[in-house]
C-alpha cells in the first residue's frame, strides 16, 4: 500500500514555521499584509476567503478583506486595486477566481504589481516561471513541489506527467517540474482533453500530476506499479450514506490507484491545504522581498 503524502499535517508544519518567521519580521519593524477581494456571492470562493483570511490571523498577516456585490463594475474593481498597488502596507493581493462575467479577468490580473502578486497569476510572473527567474510561483503548484520536497521524493530524471494545462495548475507545475534545480529536472509530459490514448502516457510517469477536473477519472488500470501520484482535483459527489448527501472526491480513484502507487495525497486532505500554506508563504516573500531576488525551489 502506498505511502499517503499528508498534505493536512505538512501544511500544519508550515504554518507553524512561518508563525515564527512572521514574528521575526515584525520585530524588524514589518508586518506582512494581504489584501482579498471577493466580488459576488459563490459559496466556494466565499469558504475559500474566509479560509485565507483565517489562515492569516493564524500566523499573525495582517488581513483586509473586501466583498463586493455581483454588479460591482470593472472600473471600480480596478481602482480598488490601483489603491492596493499603492498601499505600503499591502504586500500581497489577491483577486479570488472566478470573477462575474461582465469583468475581464485578465484585464484585473494585469492590474495587480507583479511585485504583490502573490497568486502568481500575473504574465509578468508566469513568464519569471519559465524562464527560471525568481518571481511567484501560483499556491497549488508550489504546494505540489513542497510536498515532493518535504517527502524526499526526487524528480530529477524522472518522467513527470500533468493532467491538465489550466493556467492555475498545469501549465505552471509542468513549468516547474522541468527546471533545472534539485526540486524539479524531470522529463515533463502535458496531457489534456485532446490527448489520444491517454493512459499510454499515464502508464509511462514516474510522478502522475492529474489536475483535469473530472472525479476519479484515473483508476488503477492508468497506472504502473511505484509511480507517485499527486491528486489536485477536488470533486463533490452525491452520496445518501454521507451526512452532507454528498462527499469529496479527487481526479484520482484513490482505492484502485493508492495498491500500486509508491505514495500519493489523498482527497481531502492532499494538495488542497498546501494551497493556502503557500499563499501565506508568497505573502511573507512578498513582505521581505525575498520573492523577486530568491527563487522559491532551488
Ligand atoms: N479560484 C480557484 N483557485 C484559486 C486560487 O488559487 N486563487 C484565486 N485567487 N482564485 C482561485
Amino acid at each position: 500500500m502506498a505511502e499517503i503524502l499528508d498534505g493536512k499535517q505538512l501544511a500544519r508544519t508550515i504554518r507553524t514555521e512561518l508563525k515564527e518567521k512572521v514574528a521575526e519580521l515584525k520585530s524588524s519593524g514589518i508586518t506582512p499584509g494581504l489584501a482579498l477581494l471577493l466580488v459576488g456571492d459563490n459559496p466556494a470562493s466565499q469558504v475559500y476567503v474566509r479560509s485565507k483570511a483565517k489562515a492569516c490571523a493564524e500566523v499573525g498577516i495582517f488581513s483586509i478583506v473586501e466583498k463586493r456585490p455581483a454588479e460591482t463594475t470593472q472600473e471600480e474593481v480596478l481602482e480598488l486595486i490601483a489603491r492596493w498597488n499603492a498601499d505600503p502596507r499591502i504586500h500581497g493581493i489577491l483577486v479570488q477566481l472566478p470573477l462575474p462575467a461582465h469583468i475581464d479577468e485578465q484585464a484585473v490580473l494585469l492590474a495587480i504589481d507583479p511585485r504583490k502578486d502573490v497568486d502568481g497569476f500575473h504574465p509578468e510572473n508566469m513568464g519569471r516561471l519559465v524562464e527560471g527567474l525568481p518571481g511567484f510561483v501560483p499556491c497549488t503548484p508550489a504546494g505540489i513541489i513542497e510536498i515532493l520536497r518535504r517527502y524526499n521524493i526526487s524528480t530529477v530524471g524522472k518522467h513527470a506527467v500533468v493532467l491538465g494545462r489550466s493556467n492555475i495548475v498545469g501549465k505552471p507545475i509542468a513549468n516547474l517540474l522541468y527546471q533545472k534545480s534539485a526540486y524539479a529536472n524531470a522529463t515533463v509530459t502535458i496531457c489534456h482533453t485532446a490527448t489520444q490514448d491517454l493512459a499510454q502516457y499515464t502508464r509511462s510517469a514516474d510522478i502522475l500530476i492529474v489536475a483535469a477536473g473530472r472525479p476519479q477519472l484515473i483508476t488503477g488500470d492508468y497506472v504502473r506499479e511505484g509511480v507517485v501520484v499527486i491528486d489536485v482535483g477536488i470533486n463533490r459527489i452525491e452520496d445518501p450514506s454521507a451526512p452532507k448527501g454528498y462527499r469529496l472526491v479527487g481526479d484520482v480513484d484513490f482505492d484502485s490507484v493508492a495498491p500500486k502507487a509508491a505514495a500519493i495525497t489523498p482527497v481531502p486532505g492532499g494538495v488542497g491545504p498546501m494551497t493556502i500554506a503557500m499563499l501565506l508563504t508568497n505573502t511573507l516573500r512578498a513582505a521581505t522581498g525575498e520573492a523577486f531576488s530568491v527563487r522559491q525551489f532551488d
